[in-house]
């Protein structure tokens, strides 16, 4: 169509998803477009009385509600929501979790309860074997069903994309075998999961007299897997693998093409963040048992800090990671569940967001921007997620709440009103439709 004058009209976007109504939407936009750290981690880009639009899975208007009939053109059949004077936000994105396992471990947690350790258990053949041994015995149908219906509840949860790491396998036919699972799952239903091959989980028992000998067939592992992940990762603790093992295993990542993800300093500080960092590590994850020196080095490589509060609750542990020292020396802060049937059995973000502020006095702001735009970091998506600014995808949630305090306030029950996944309702009330 041509106006007046000869001129082509400036086109508008079309918008097929409309939201109005908004109270507080909070982007997580501005400064910069990397993961916020320091003073921006506080920083959740609110904008009051907002509007935004999708086209097609894509944002196309985020801002004032005022800007929006100026700034897209509403198709005749999109979809409208209106949020209640609620607030609306970016998904939660889950940058760690062991999703695909078969078998809970209450056995456990009441040995647990009674004193026993966690490494002592390992030690003597459960924990993580315990899962192995599980995992190994399930059949790929029989993961992708139980992995399937967590998404689901996941996503009710307000969570639209979950890292996914393999790890209860521990041979090339069982970790390939759960490659595969993370692969049939992603995109599967309405959610994303992105793949980190996690060999380096525990010594299997068959290789407890030959822990070289395992060491190399977990970097045989990556030459044969590394097209079915994105990222290597790996235990580094006492009675898990060694600070030279990981770096062994890491320099075969990166040779495959591999992000770099680290269990570090979880449960003795053992220099896994100064590793995380020599090695340029995407993220370096738990740090409850952190040093001084691996903290400064993390900041110095911008390596990201996924902070996982449910485990050392779960493990009767006081002692967190030190967020407020991550925060101040400039290390970007992220929130994950660190779901998995031994160390954090939660797989609620909401309740992690909470869980960020009480046990290591984030504010609410920090650990949103924790949960969102820095966790699509540490998988490597935000320039797709994490964020709500036009050209991104249209991964949002909706709370009937007058102010995003209230969400951890409420100690994480707080349902979302709605999940909308790449512009599609796809959950109301917590409920998976
Ligand atoms: O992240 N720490 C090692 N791996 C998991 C626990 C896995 C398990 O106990 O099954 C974690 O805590
Ligand atoms: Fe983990």
């Amino acid at each position: 169509m041509r106006a007046r004058g000869g001129e082509k009209a400036p086109s508008k976007p079309v918008a097929t998803l409309v939201i109005t109504g908004i109270r507080q939407c909070l982007t997580m936009a501005g400064n910069g477009s990397g993961p916020a750290a320091g003073a921006a981690q506080e920083d959740v880009g609110e904008i009051n009385d907002a509007a935004i639009a999708a086209n097609d899975g894509t944002l196309v208007y985020v801002g004032p509600a005022s800007g929006l009939p100026k700034a897209v053109r509403v198709a005749p059949n999109a979809t409208r929501l209106d949020a209640e004077r609620g607030v609306v936000m970016p998904g939660f994105v889950d940058s760690h979790t062991h999703l695909v396992f078969a078998g809970w471990r209450s056995n456990e947690f009441t040995q647990r309860v009674a004193g026993a350790g966690y490494q002592e258990i390992l030690a003597a053949g459960g924990g993580i074997l315990q899962t192995v041994g599980a995992t190994r015995a399930a059949s790929e149908e029989e993961l992708v069903d139980l992995a399937s219906e967590r998404l689901r509840g996941i996503i009710a949860t307000g969570t639209t994309t979950v890292e996914a790491k393999s790890g209860y396998g521990l041979s090339l036919a069982d970790e390939a075998k759960i490659l595969r699972v993370v692969h049939r799952l992603d995109g599967a239903g309405p959610w994303q999961v992105v793949p980190t091959f996690l060999g380096a989980h525990a010594v299997p028992p068959e290789f407890k007299e030959d822990r070289d000998g395992y060491v190399d067939l977990v970097i045989e592992m990556i030459d044969t897997l590394a097209d079915r992940a994105e990222f290597v990762d790996a235990f580094c603790e006492e009675g898990a693998f060694t600070v030279d093992e990981c770096r062994r295993i890491f320099a075969a990542g990166r040779r495959a093409g591999l992000g770099i993800k680290l269990h570090a300093d979880q449960l003795s500080d053992g220099g896994g963040a100064d590793l995380a960092a020599e090695m340029e590590a995407t993220s370096a994850d738990h740090l409850d048992c952190i040093s001084g020196s691996g903290i400064e080095a993390m900041a110095r490589e911008g390596v990201i800090a996924v902070m996982l509060p449910g485990v050392p609750l779960y493990l009767m542990s006081r002692r967190q990671a030190p967020a407020a020292r991550l925060q101040a020396a400039g290390v970007p802060l992220a929130l994950a569940t660190d779901f998995n049937p031994g160390t954090c059995p939660v797989d609620r973000m909401g309740l992690i967001v909470a869980l960020g502020c009480l046990l290591m006095r984030m504010s609410p702001a920090a650990a949103m921007v924790a949960a969102t735009r820095n966790a699509a970091h540490a998988v490597r998506r935000g320039d797709v997620i994490g964020t709500l600014e036009p050209g991104k995808q249209a991964d949002l949630q909706w709370y009937r709440a007058g102010d995003f305090a209230e969400l951890p306030y409420r100690f994480g029950q707080m349902l979302p009103a709605a999940v909308i996944k790449a512009g599609e309702v796809v959950a109301r009330d917590g409920e998976f439709l």
